[in-house]
């Protein structure tokens, strides 16, 4: 078992191929954290815990005339409220007597062989091929008796730990939960970086990295989605620590709505890092009997830097996240319409592009917005999902067919999840939506939410879109959402259930992708939210891909999917080519640059065919030739990012390898040129030291260690330029 406990000591251990995590019952029975890192054997680590009488900081009652244990200083597993921990907690309770205190005791402990599962809310599952074993403890405050379950499950060869709570009101009164921390995680030092990834909305995921100072400091979205702003994944990391070596955690929140990553210095150089729902609009009533179920962490250790952090990632998500069955199929190469037309076109002339794109060598024609109700604009029509016929002149089944016809599959843009006030959807059921009684809604892209937390809304946007689904013959849909959510209220419930409306939409959110996604399995499903404004763990386990950014600046794209690829599979990415000058950015960049940057995803087309010159299309079928040869290395093959956006000045350069070291695909982008350079080196990552590899297109054969040593030259090319490198190991 990758779990153990140890009677003699007290000790509940986990333990995955290379790292260890270890907690502590401790005298009266408050669980302790004692160890998460490198694999140790089983002693017990305790001892790290120095008692010492600590002013100001409480002591247990029971503790007696015991100055030196206190649970402000010692490291928790769970953190108490009001008790004597001053530090962050893990809960705030509004208990039925409007006390607000929260003490966990361990009550019991129970292993199991298999992962648990969260109802109504995406996990991680076990496929057969994987070891997977679950802890869970019961935490119970003996005054009012309300639970607290801690769920542990350890994926043993993919050094993956994931973490979930459940707080069951098993007092006699009704209770009210404002704060829940899926993950608290207490390091007995400080001496750690915080990573996280910050941007907005065209320019996402950013890296941005600062050692910790005493006090809090936090990231997190209360926009109603996961959000441009700050994505719910984080990284700890020893000052030193970089790609390649050094310690580093992370943690990664499968969650799509609000939520808070919290990091305490303390007084005394300790670290507490919590992970879970943002408390910010949170209220939730559990009354007697009730439980609530908060989302998972997915942990995971590095003592190799993180490119080594990143496959563990790529790795489990791809495998143990990605339900659909496309995640392990090669996608279509999709040509979308939004680039090319916007919301200006009719069928003949969406017909011409597809007619067009044949030529390219795309496999797909992608419909995206204005094919429906009054929607010529983003002023009005979201809603109402019939086809536009004075745009779509045949009918969307018909209007399929004769893409079908071409010879290319057919998909189709929706967003089910807002509503225009200038539909018919608005005028008969202004109550759908997310509006404060007396008060006038704030308006984001001229549109509002629906409330998802009304059963009625769900069931109507699952009919709906069913019946969208089966009309025609669809087989890719890009999912949208194109604002945050204001106003968050709902008609139908009474006054104590409205701090529950965050939560609720996102729990109707994944009901309807179960009754809509999961009935078309053969439909393959994208996610978008203006981009990559909801690329998230969650997301994942219900569509296989993600519209990574608005923005297809190939040099601004390169900074994106530097980010996103920290976490997020590669394969799980979607990035089109678009013209030039680029729509947003106005840049300039050769044609063949933006085929090597959206190769480093799923290679699509965004913009009007008709318009391509000739030699424009056979690069594209060059592109799409290479990006199919190359297809299993960049979807399944380890990932090294070479160089860093911030601090490399003259090129990108990104790298895949096949997981038995033997092909390699380097790609590199000259992003700033200057007069008679120095010259400058690439060093590649990831082949074995004694095998002897060739570049396609040179000759010479080149030892893996002098390439990953010495690296090759870079090559001598002007601003923008790009090449590609394939390497394959000679027998
Ligand atoms: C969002 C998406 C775009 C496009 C538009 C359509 O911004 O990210 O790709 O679909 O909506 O309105």
């Amino acid at each position: 078992m990758a779990i153990r406990y140890l009677e003699n000591s007290k000790t509940l251990i986990l333990e995955t191929a290379h790292t260890t995590y270890q907690m502590k019952i401790s005298k009266y029975d408050y669980l302790l954290h004692t160890y998460y890192g490198e694999k140790l054997s089983d002693e017990d680590l305790s001892y790290l815990i120095q008692p010492k009488d600590r002013g100001f900081s409480p002591n247990p009652y029971e503790a007696e005339y015991d100055r030196t244990f206190s649970l402000d200083v010692f490291p928790q597993e769970f953190s108490s409220d009001g008790c004597g921990d001053f530090r962050k907690p893990s809960i705030e309770i509004k208990n039925g007597d409007g006390s607000t205190a929260f003490l966990g005791k361990v009550k019991k402990h129970h292993i199991r062989s298999g992962k648990y599962s969260l109802p109504g809310l995406p996990a991680l599952f076990a496929t057969d091929n994987d070891t997977v074993d679950t802890l869970e403890i019961t935490l119970q405050d003996e005054a009012t008796k309300v639970i607290v379950v801690l769920l542990y499950s350890v994926f043993e060869e993919k050094d993956i730990i994931t973490r979930a709570v459940k707080v069951i009101n098993q007092s006699d009164q009704t209770i009210y939960l404002n704060r829940i921390m899926s993950t608290t995680l207490d390091f007995m030092e400080s001496d750690y970086d915080f990573i996280h990834f910050a941007g907005r909305h065209t320019m996402e995921r950013n890296l941005i990295r600062t050692p910790l100072r005493y006090g809090v400091q936090s990231i997190e979205s209360s926009r109603g989605a996961s959000s441009h702003q700050h994505n719910p994944f984080v990284i700890l990391c020893r000052p030193e620590t970089d790609e390649d070596h050094g310690d580093c955690y992370g943690f990664s929140f499968v969650y799509s709505g609000n939520f808070r990553c919290e990091i305490e210095k303390d007084q005394f150089d300790q670290t507490r890092l919590l992970f879970g729902i943002n408390p910010r609009g949170f209220s939730y009533q559990l009354k007697t009997g009730e439980c609530f179920d908060a989302p998972e962490t997915v942990l995971t250790y590095s003592n190799q830097g993180f490119a080594k952090l990143t496959h563990q990632y790529h790795d489990i998500y791809r495998n143990n996240l990605c339900r659909s069955h496309f995640s392990h199929l090669e996608r279509p190469i999709v040509i979308n319409s939004w680039e090319a037309a916007y919301f200006d076109f009719d069928d003949e002339k969406l017909l011409h592009i597809a007619k067009e794109a044949v030529d390219m060598g795309v496999e797909m024609f992608v419909l995206d917005d204005g094919w429906f109700g009054k929607r010529d604009s983003d002023f009005s029509g979201l809603g109402d999902w019939e086809t536009n016929t004075s745009k779509i002149k045949r009918g969307l089944p018909d209007f399929a067919k004769e893409i079908n016809k071409l010879g290319l599959k057919f998909g189709l843009w929706v967003e089910p999840e807002m509503v225009s006030e200038d539909s018919n959807l608005y005028r008969t059921h202004p109550e759908w939506c997310m509006k404060i009684k007396g008060r006038a809604p704030v308006r984001g892209r001229y549109q509002l939410v629906l409330d998802l937390s009304q059963k009625a809304v769900c069931d109507y946007l699952i009919n709906t879109l069913n019946h969208i689904l089966d009309s025609a013959n669809i087989e890719y849909i890009k999912w949208d959402l194109n604002r945050n959510m204001t106003d968050v209220w709902s008609s139908v419930v009474d006054f104590e259930h409205q701090g529950e409306i965050y939560h609720r939409y996102m729990l109707g959110l994944y009901y309807i992708f179960d009754q809509v996604i999961l009935t078309h399995p053969d439909i393959l499903f994208c996610g978008c939210a203006g981009g990559g404004g909801r690329y998230d763990p969650a997301m994942l386990y219900y569509y296989p891909q993600v519209w990574c950014s608005d923005n297809t600046d190939a040099v601004n794209r390169m900074s994106i999917q530097y980010g996103t690829s920290f976490v997020y599979p590669i394969n799980t990415l979607e990035s089109h080519v678009s013209i030039c000058p680029n729509h947003q950015t106005g840049r300039t960049t050769p044609f063949d640059t933006r085929g090597t940057v959206a190769m480093d995803g799923i290679l699509g087309y965004e913009l009007d065919s008709t318009k391509l010159t000739a030699e424009e299309k056979y690069l594209c079928r060059e592109q799409i030739a290479s990006y199919k040869k190359y297809y299993d290395l960049i979807a399944y093959g380890d990932y090294y990012r070479l160089t860093d956006p911030v601090k490399s000045k003259k090129y990108m350069a990104w790298q895949h390898v096949s997981k038995d070291q033997k092909t390699a695909l380097v790609s590199i982008v000259i992003t700033n040129k200057e007069s008679n350079e120095p010259q400058k080196y690439v060093r590649i990552k990831g082949l074995l030291p004694n095998q002897f590899y060739s570049i396609k297109g040179q000759d010479g054969v080149y030892s893996g260690r002098a390439l990953m040593k010495a690296g090759i030259p870079l090559p001598d090319l002007g601003e923008y330029e790009s090449v590609q490198y394939y390497i394959t190991a000679v027998s």
